[in-house]
């Protein structure tokens, strides 16, 4: 058989549903010693992280995680409380903490493993992190402002406030006195006027009232509509299943679970398992 139509075989198994062992060390699903995996027709995945292994200070915290997403796939990485979704985005993101010792992350052809944070960004990942991180003083419009200050610049403000019409409205308000669902509006409204490839949301309906998740849900919708490669980590699992096209389980660091979404909205002893609903 040849090469590429191993990797094409390889591509049809990754779309079928299918658990991984917690016991399997290398947790993509792939054999030992294998680099990111190739979508059909031969290119690298548009995103890849391989055997990524991450640690705070002594704390052993990303084990081996392995997953590649497809352009303008929507992935949701699930997992229970410290499973290690938020140190894994901030693994992908290359922010300091925590540290990563070892694995390769590509986004593009590019390298992000042997990026900073400044690089990764310049180079396309935008991370929405959970706390949001408004800049206090300054109103709505001063913080996508200063999210543009340097190039490569993505949506254009006006943009922004086409998607989010309620961040137009209050573009003079000052942006740490928004409500948290304006708030999370104006996070992922600032991360959109970079240049993002890939977006990464740490739990974007975090604290939010029902209305307001559901506001922000269609905003995503539209997004996703846009082609914007995303992953998605939620606490609300069910909602980030139906907006995402395949989700990743964590569980103590590494990946257990890597299939089509609706895999895990039909398996209850899954949820339940490793999700707890
Ligand atoms: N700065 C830190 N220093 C030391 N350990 C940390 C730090 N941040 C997180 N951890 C530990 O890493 C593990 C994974 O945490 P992480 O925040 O990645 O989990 P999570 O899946 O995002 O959880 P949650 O759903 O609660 O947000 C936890 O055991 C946590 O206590
Ligand atoms: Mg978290």
């Amino acid at each position: 058989m040849s090469e590429l139509k191993t990797l094409e075989n390889e591509m049809d198994a990754r779309d079928e549903p299918h658990r991984l062992l917690k016991e399997d060390p290398y947790s993509g699903g792939r054999a030992p010693g294998k680099k990111p995996t190739m979508t059909t027709g031969g290119q690298p995945a548009f995103f890849s992280c391989w055997d990524i292994h991450a640690y705070y200070g002594e704390s052993y915290i990303v084990q081996g995680v392995s997953f590649d997403v497809r352009e303008g796939e929507i992935v949701a990485l699930l997992g229970r409380n410290g499973a290690g979704k938020t140190s894994t985005l901030r693994s992908i993101a290359r922010v300091d903490n925590p540290a990563l010792k070892h694995g390769e992350i590509w986004l593009d052809h590019k390298p992000l493993h042997e990026m900073k944070a400044y690089h990764a960004a310049q180079h396309g990942i935008g991370l929405v992190p959970e706390d949001r991180r408004i800049i206090q003083g300054l109103t709505v419009e001063e913080n996508l402002q200063l999210a543009q200050i340097a190039p490569p610049h993505g949506w254009s403000i006006e943009r922004i406030y086409d998607l989010f019409p309620r961040l137009g409205e209050r573009r003079k308000q000052e942006g740490t006195t928004l409500s948290g669902g304006e708030q999370q509006m104006l996070a992922i409204g600032r991360t959109l006027s970079r240049d993002v490839k890939l977006l990464l949301l740490d739990e974007p309906y975090e604290g939010l009232a029902p209305v307001i998740v559901q506001e922000i849900e269609k905003t995503l919708e539209q997004i996703k509509a846009l082609g914007m490669t995303t992953i998605i980590v939620e606490q609300n699992a069910i909602a980030a299943l139906h907006l995402a096209d395949r989700a990743i389980i964590l569980d103590m660091g590494q990946v257990v679970f890597d299939g089509k979404s609706q895999a895990v909205l039909d398996d209850a002893d899954l949820r339940q398992q490793y999700l707890a609903i």
